[in-house]
């Protein structure tokens, strides 16, 4: 269970953002081989755009890129440390607002006046209610043509598999060698054990909305694990009203050895390096 608490906690407190979120890029070659390589390409149909809304911005790892893609960018995260953070980073330019929230709210965004949600690498740490609390309020915060790009937990498919592991039915010292072999996955990524892709798909509907796209995938997990999921969703009465397309891509960690492969070459300098 990763609590609004929990979260607070840890993102706020306990956490070292010396790096500002690169270490979680290293698999891709760094941040901007991730962006340009697996971000982007699913992104690019929705923008340049007008005003964006990034849910959990942490340091900006992936602001820096959307502030370029944007007229208006509001930033509304948790944790008081990395919007403090994102405010001194992007303290040059004049087009992004930062909101510090409770994990819930987004009652500091005007109705009918986001372009783009986007949330990659953070709300896959959020329970079933937060994802509710935020789907519910974005029916109203988008504009009519308006698109919520949302990376979130899928684990909740997998919770027999994973919490399995963390039973004594064998001894611990077993489990922790088929862990340190890969044999039995050694980590659940502190992913929300209460959401799935399928009640995501439910939430938008509920809320009025409708589903573009999700993609399951793995992520530093097996390909037989797709333990995230990232769902596009826009207004019924949107011009994206039409058929969902799914996608279960087992191929997800492939893209990112991939990537790393290229970022040795095309990367930014020094990033790969640091390990
Ligand atoms: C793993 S960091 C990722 C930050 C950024 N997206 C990145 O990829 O570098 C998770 C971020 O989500 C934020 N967060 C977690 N739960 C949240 C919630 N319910 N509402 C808003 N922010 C949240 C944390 O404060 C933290 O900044």
């Amino acid at each position: 269970m990763a609590s609004i608490k929990e979260n607070r906690e840890f993102w706020d407190r306990d956490y070292d953002w010396a790096q500002e979120g690169h270490e979680w890029s290293v698999a891709w070659g760094g941040a901007d081989m991730q962006w340009f390589g697996t971000i982007l390409p699913r992104l690019h149909r929705y923008v340049p755009t007008g005003t964006i809304l990034e849910i959990a911005p942490g340091f900006g790892r992936w602001t820096t890129y959307l502030k370029d893609l944007c007229t208006r960018l509001l930033l509304v995260d948790l944790s008081r440390r990395c919007i403090e953070g994102c405010r001194k980073r992007f303290s040059s330019f004049s087009h992004l607002e930062y909101h510090v929230n409770d994990g819930y709210s987004l009652e500091m965004i005007p109705d009918q006046s986001i372009d783009l949600v986007f949330s990659f690498d953070s709300l896959v740490h959020a329970e079933r209610d937060v994802m509710e609390a935020y789907v519910s309020q974005i029916a109203s915060k988008l504009t009519r043509d308006g698109v919520a790009f949302i990376h979130h937990s899928n684990i909740g498919h997998y919770r027999f598999y994973f919490r399995f592991w963390e039973r004594d039915f064998l001894p611990r010292r077993l489990v922790d060698y088929l862990k340190r072999k890969n044999i039995v996955e050694p980590t659940d990524h502190w992913r929300a054990f209460s959401m799935t892709g399928k009640a995501m798909e439910k939430m938008v509907k509920k809320a009025g909305l409708f589903c573009i796209s999700q993609e399951y995938i793995n992520w530093g997990t097996m390909p037989s694990h797709l333990i995230d999921c990232v769902t596009v969703f826009a207004r019924a009465d949107s011009l994206w009203k039409g058929r969902t397309d799914w996608l279960k891509n087992k191929e997800f960690m492939k893209e990112a050895y991939h990537l790393r492969r290229l970022g040795r070459l095309y990367g930014e300098k020094g990033l790969t390096a640091k390990g």
